[in-house]
């Protein structure tokens, strides 16, 4: 940790939903003087990668269903 603090939950935020400004924030640091780190040593693949992932845990949120995990239905024994 740097500086402490806290970070916003990416799942009820817009900028996941936009490949180019998710991009500018993770990538290229465009919030770096608001305490959000910069991951320029990410590839493009991979920050699109994570921005998909944000996504999905974003639509299990809007589903009612918060508390299921994604590959949950791999599990056995509900
Ligand atoms: C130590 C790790 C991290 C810290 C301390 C941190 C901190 C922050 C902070 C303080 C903000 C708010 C900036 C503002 O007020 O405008 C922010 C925004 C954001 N962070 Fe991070 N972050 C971290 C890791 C990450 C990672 C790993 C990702 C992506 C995989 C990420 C994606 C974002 C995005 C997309 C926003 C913009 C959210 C919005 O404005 O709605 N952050 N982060």
């Amino acid at each position: 940790m740097i500086a402490g603090g806290t970070a916003p939950d990416l799942r009820t935020s817009p900028i996941p939903a936009d490949a180019q400004a998710f991009a500018q924030v993770v990538k290229n640091g465009a919030l770096v003087p608001a305490g959000m780190p910069q991951f320029g040593e990410f590839s493009s693949d991979q920050i699109e990668a994570l921005r998909q992932y944000i996504q999905a845990r974003a639509e299990v949120l809007r589903s009612g269903r918060a508390d299921s995990e994604i590959g949950s239905a791999h599990k056995t024994g509900e």
